[in-house]
This record gives C-alpha cells, structure tokens and sequence, in this order.
C-alpha cells in the first residue's frame, strides 16, 4: 500500500492551479508536489519548482511522466474556459475532452489513488432552475466548455463505475483571487478590482443585474482539500458536486468596493459573455456537499471584498500567472 502522498498537478500556472500547488505544499511538502504547465520552466517563477513543461495533449509525455513517478494522486486542472471557448469551440472540446481522457485512462493504468477534475456551473443551462439550482436537475449547457465539463463528469463517474478510479470534482462558481483569471465569464469579478486599485473606471461586460454564483479563491482551495480527504464512503456523487458560497450583481460588488474607494467608477459594455451569464444559475443549492463532506464556505461578500483589495495592493509582478502568457489556464 502506498503510504506518502506523490502529487502531480497539471495545469499549475493557471488561477486555482498556483494556490492549489501551493496549498498542497504546505499539506504534503514542497518535493511531493511536481507542477507541470504548458509554460517554459524559465517563464515559471523558481517558486513553483519541481516543475516540469507538460502539455497534456502529449500522451507519450504524459505517460513517461506518470511511469518515472508512482503519483498517487492527480490534479488535472487544464482546460479552456467558457468565453475563450467560444472563439474557438472544436479546439476547446478536443483539449477538455481528450486531456480528461488523457488523464483518466493513465491513472488506471498506473493505479493512482485519487484523481480530482474541476467541473463547473457551466454544466448548467437556460432550462436549468435559476436560483438554488439543485445537485440533479435539467443541465442542456450552451457552451462548449459547458458541454465538456458535462460529458467530463459523465466520464469520471464512468471510470469510477467500470475501473474503480477515485476522480473527485467540484461545481466551482465563479473564482475570485489576486491572480490573473483565465478567460471565463465571471472574470469581470477579478478585473473590478484591478481597475478599482489603479484609479481606473472599470468597464463591465455583463449588464449591471447580472447574478452570478461566486466563491472567493481561499474557499474554493479548501474545498478542494476537504473534497479529497474526504472519506470515500462519503462519496454519493460521482459526477461532481454544486458548491455554493457567494451570489451577486456587478452592480453589488461595484457597490462594496466603492465603500472602500469612493471615487472608484463603473461603466457598463455587455458583450457577447452576457449571454453565457444569462444561461448560467444565479445561485446553487449544495446541500449536498454539505452533507457528505461537510462543505461550508467562510468568506462572505464584504470580507472577500476586504481581503482582495489587501491583496491586489499587495501583489507584485513576480506572479506564475502574469509570466506564463501562454499557458492553459483553468
Ligand atoms: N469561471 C468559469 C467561466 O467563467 C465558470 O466556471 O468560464
């Protein structure tokens, strides 16, 4: 039985890969977690060492990576989000899909314990229940990153059925960090305070009413910790699980940040991600995930306000994600 954790984290530069890297560090030790991006190493901040270049769609690599190292669990965090997904949705479909894939089929084959895939509130659709929109209920996504993460549940509850393979996933809202966002829809909620810290207006692309699930990046790293530790008879869902912790308009947080920075300004410019916003849940029911692992989120809207501003002050140019230009984000 293996008995010390080896991690492999794919997709480590993008903006919950840098903090789940770094949190698993801390949990596992610096050495037990090898990062691995589709970022030259010497783009990569010395931080994020071991580091390896890996772009997941090279299986042969992939796979000479997985038999050097007997990891025991897997985080596969690459992918093309929802608007990104749109300018391009064949390659955005063939990265999702065949990397999950990837991922899957060689955890098998090298008996990985645990492997954990982020799904999202993308899997969600116009016909879905707006509000409180429940574990299992119409999904009929209209992105193709909403189709893939759809279909990628579907897959991961598979392997679990038919191999055994642990794969864990969360419903992730909306992330809100300090760290440079990976080309979603909701990462008007991250720019806000870019704008908000330079004294600049902040232009909007979603209309001022538009209400979206969120979840402030501390949370979302823990819950993602806790999912994985969680025991495994615990488990009853196989697809992954809603989580919720904040909702709100662009109005609400414009409103919040304003508390803090009177002169700070808004303009509203909706664009073609209006309409992906409009498709999504406006806020999730996880009772679910309450109940099995006992997920509960900490930060509400003005504490997260408080502490993104802290942090956006503080941030330097040293930054994984704002060197790595080119790689896959989640
Ligand atoms: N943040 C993602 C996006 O906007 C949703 O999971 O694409």
């Amino acid at each position: 039985m293996k008995t010390k954790e080896i991690i492999l984290v794919i997709g480590a530069c993008g903006q919950i890969g840098r903090e789940l890297t770094s949190a698993l560090r801390k949990k596992y030790g610096t050495d037990s977690v090898f990062a691995t991006d589709i970022a030259a190493p010497e783009t990569v901040p010395a931080s994020m060492e071991p580091y390896q270049k890996l772009n997941v769609m090279d299986t042969v690599a992939l796979e000479s990576l997985m038999e050097s190292k007997a990891f025991t669990q897997v985080y596969h965090l690459a992918a093309v989000l929802s608007a990104n997904g749109e300018r391009n949705p064949k390659a955005a479909w063939d990265l999702n899909m065949n990397s999950l894939l990837n991922v899957l089929d060689l955890s098998v084959k090298y008996k990985v314990s645990k492997v954990f895939w982020p799904s999202s509130i993308a899997v969600f659709g116009p016909n879905s229940q707006k509000l409180n929109t429940p574990q299992y209920g119409v999904m009929e996504p209209t992105t193709i990153y909403g189709l893939s993460k759809a279909a990628g549940e579907l897959w991961c509850k598979y392997y679990f059925e038919k191999y055994g393979l642990d794969v864990r996933s969360l419903r992730y809202p909306g992330l809100i960090s300090a760290g440079e966002p990976g080309g979603g829809t909701t990462d008007y909620a991250v720019d806000i305070f870019h704008s908000a810290v330079k004294a600049q207006v902040y232009t909007c692309f979603l209309k001022e009413d538009t209400g979206l699930p969120m979840m402030y990046m501390p949370d979302a790293i823990r819950a993602t910790l806790e999912l994985m530790n969680a025991p495994v008879v615990n488990m009853s869902v196989r697809t992954a699980y809603n989580i919720g912790a904040l909702s709100f308009t662009p109005e609400e947080i414009y409103s919040e940040i304003v508390k803090q920075m009177p002169d700070f300004k808004i303009a509203y410019q909706p664009d073609f991600r209006q309409e992906i916003a409009d498709s999504w849940p406006q806020s999730i029911d996880d009772s679910t995930a309450r109940k099995d692992w006992g997920w509960k989120p900490d930060y509400d809207l003005q504490s997260m306000v408080e502490d993104m501003l802290e942090n956006i002050k503080k941030l330097s140019g040293a930054d994984c994600g704002q060197t790595s230009g080119t790689a896959v984000l989640v």
